[in-house]
């Protein structure tokens, strides 16, 4: 007889069902996601980041394919935190979708408000920090690429907010374990890694950049490698729980996150390939499991042998 595994995913103080996440600006506000597959089946739905003001995002053209990847400039366009509030959320709610709110902002006061905002709000799980924005008052430079800038934010948000807190890293830094630290430093419960690597393309007819934006960030298979490399450097530079992200595309792919250190995973570019990939692989980690005489996914998480 087979024994079904304990999928449960543990970060800190959010626990989900099973680990197998939506990534942020992958599925819009979850709910396009439906014809899928129920929403109260995927560990959680990180809708796309909000701001405090409605934004328009880059103009087009804003994605790229790539080898194994793309390359996108949508320049986090979003609808606003309180129009979220008001039209998406309920009906999140409704479907029993748990839901991660992640959030960026151009100042460390933007942050702040948003953390206040989202805090009071019934029905979301967690926030998740996008910290690879440019901070304006520091002329541009991404809050994520500075330990100081990491750590202040990271404190902005949880003087604000009691809920539990996710802080999610680029992997576009010298050190991703100094990153970690400076976020662990400030308050966060648990981090995501990766965000997107900065990348370029040229369209050789009209000798113009691809993207009107010139630069975007690579998602897709291409980064998995440097995204369970960053993973793993972080799983040595701080004790907090770790979510994988970049290039999973199917269970093999998130177990290698898993082994090498991730509670959770969440998958991203593959949703505009295949919606309901999910669903395959959250049982693709339960068959493995039972395959290797597991009973639960915290026998798995961190066990990679060197
Ligand atoms: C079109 C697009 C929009 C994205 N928007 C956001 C966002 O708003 N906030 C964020 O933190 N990450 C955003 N990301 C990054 C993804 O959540 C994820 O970290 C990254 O794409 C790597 O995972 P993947 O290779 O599975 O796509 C976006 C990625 C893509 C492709």
């Amino acid at each position: 007889m087979v024994v079904p595994a304990d999928l449960t995913a543990r970060l800190g103080p959010l626990t989900l069902p099973n680990p197998v996440m939506l990534a942020s600006g992958t599925c819009a506000y979850g709910l396009e996601m439906e014809p899928y597959g129920d929403l109260d089946g995927i560990g959680a739905i990180v809708v796309k980041g909000l701001s405090l003001e409605r934004s328009e995002g880059n103009p087009p053209p804003r994605i790229v394919e790539t080898p194994s990847g793309m390359l996108n400039s949508i320049g986090l366009e979003n609808i606003g935190v309180e129009a979220f509030l008001r039209d998406k959320l309920p009906l999140l709610r409704e479907k029993g979708a748990r839901v991660i709110v992640n959030i960026y902002g151009q100042t460390l006061d933007e942050y702040r408000r948003l953390a206040e905002i989202l805090g009071g709000a019934e029905g979301i799980c967690a926030l998740e920090v996008n910290i690879s924005c440019p901070n304006v008052k520091k002329g541009g430079l991404l809050f994520g690429q500075d330990g100081r800038e990491t750590r202040r934010v990271v404190e902005a948000v949880r003087e604000k907010t009691a809920r539990p807190l996710l802080v999610k890293l680029t992997p576009n830094v010298t050190d991703v374990g100094e990153i970690a630290r400076a976020a662990v430093d400030g308050g966060a419960d648990a981090l995501t890694l990766i965000n997107t690597l900065q990348g370029m393309a040229v369209d050789v007819e009209s000798r113009r950049p691809a993207l009107a934006n010139v630069l975007g960030g690579l998602s897709g298979p291409a980064i998995r490698p440097v995204a369970v490399r960053c993973l793993w450097q972080a799983r040595r530079a701080v004790p907090v729980p770790l979510i994988g992200v970049g290039g999973i595309h199917g269970a093999r792919d998130a177990l290698e996150f898993i082994i090498a250190g991730a509670s959770a995973v969440q998958l991203g570019t593959v949703n505009f390939i295949y919606p309901g990939r999910w669903r395959e692989v959250v049982e693709g980690i339960e068959g493995y499991l039972q395959r290797h005489g597991m009973t639960s996914l915290s026998q798995l998480v961190g066990s990679l042998e060197i």
